[in-house]
């Protein structure tokens, strides 16, 4: 059996004081906001895979063609002998990569949701024996301490996961993640494109309603944890398209005048009737701009590869 190691990087405690002053500043300031990463404890991760499954939701089907049919070339050029994929979830589309990389030292998952990365890391080892998997509890935006593990390194994001981020934290988390790289090493990048704005809201909102239960998990995340008094069924899951920004925002709109107690926080949250607390944006990319982006942090885009219906692309860069 080859070794399975699960590291958290985040004291318990460090992850509910980023909580806490997560919940403290998005929602006190106008208009409301809290941060995406917020969604993803057991029950978010679980209801995050049920949404990959949805019709409506073609992000997780176009980026699974695009692996399918270049995990070799992407094998080749890397020449990876440790992969680390941030954002990680279930991993379910990393085996093709996995597949494509018989002398892979060490895979490197790293996800804030500890029941992602069991989950997901517990059963590879059994697949791939030879293969150590150093699963790492911590979230991308801070610094990341990555293990010490045989180059060159090939680093997945996946899931069009970066277009989460703000223009600005996408800059900053660029630049971070290239000073962590060595020349040699490599970017797989996973980015939604523009399109339709039927097809993209859909994606957000689909009929059975799986992505609203999704969004609203956050208020119960922070009932539990916070012992705060929000009822889901006060708010309305809303997903709409930004024109200007060309990202997607999910919101959470509050059907009535209410106030939300959050005893931890010794906080009263005053929401008038109508009012949206904005939970998620997701940004969607054109070709130029990600060149353009990854250029700025010092990275060359080598490859562009979208699937078939030209609706999600993989980019494939170098440390310059
Ligand atoms: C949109 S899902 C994508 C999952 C998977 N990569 C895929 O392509 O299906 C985002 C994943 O990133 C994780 N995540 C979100 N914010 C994070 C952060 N700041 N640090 C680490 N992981 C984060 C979530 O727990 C979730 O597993």
């Amino acid at each position: 059996m080859s070794p399975f190691l699960l590291t958290r990087t985040l004291p318990l405690d460090a992850t509910d004081a980023a909580l806490r002053a997560d919940v403290l500043d998005g929602l006190t300031r106008k208009p409301k906001s809290l941060p995406p990463k917020w969604f993803y404890d057991a029950h978010g991760s679980d209801l995050f895979e049920e949404i990959t499954r949805l019709e409506e939701y073609y992000p997780t089907r176009a980026e699974r063609e695009i692996l399918r049919a270049r995990a070799g070339d992407i094998a080749a050029a890397s020449g990876a002998r440790t992969l680390v994929e941030l954002g990680s979830g279930s991993s379910e589309k990393t085996r093709y990569l996995l597949d494509a990389l018989p002398d892979l030292h060490t895979y490197v998952p790293v996800d804030v949701s500890e029941s992602a990365l069991t989950n997901a890391a517990e059963a590879l080892p059994a697949e791939r024996p030879g293969l150590a998997v150093h699963a790492l509890i911590a979230d991308f935006t801070q610094t990341l301490e990555l293990p010490d593990t045989p180059g060159p390194r090939l680093v997945a994001f996946l899931g069009g996961t970066l277009g989460n981020l703000l223009p600005g934290e996408r800059a900053e988390f660029l630049r971070d993640l290239r000073a962590r790289l060595s020349p040699g090493d490599s970017l797989l990048l996973g980015t939604d494109l523009v399109k339709d704005e039927a097809t993209l809201v859909a994606a957000y909102d689909d009929a059975a309603g799986v992505t609203a239960a999704f969004n609203k998990n956050v208020l119960s995340v922070v009932d539990r944890e916070l012992g705060a008094d929000f009822e889901l069924d006060d708010f309305d899951h809303v997903a709409l398209w930004d024109a200007e920004h060309e990202w997607i925002e999910m919101r959470l709109r509050a059907r009535r005048a209410l106030t939300v107690k959050i005893p931890e926080l010794d906080l009263v949250v005053p929401f008038e009737a109508g009012e949206e607390l904005r939970t998620e944006i997701s940004a969607k990319f054109r070709e130029e701009g990600v060149r353009r982006e990854l250029a700025v942090a010092g990275l060359r885009l080598d490859e562009w590869w979208t699937d078939t219906a030209g609706r999600f692309a993989l980019s494939l860069s170098t440390a310059r």
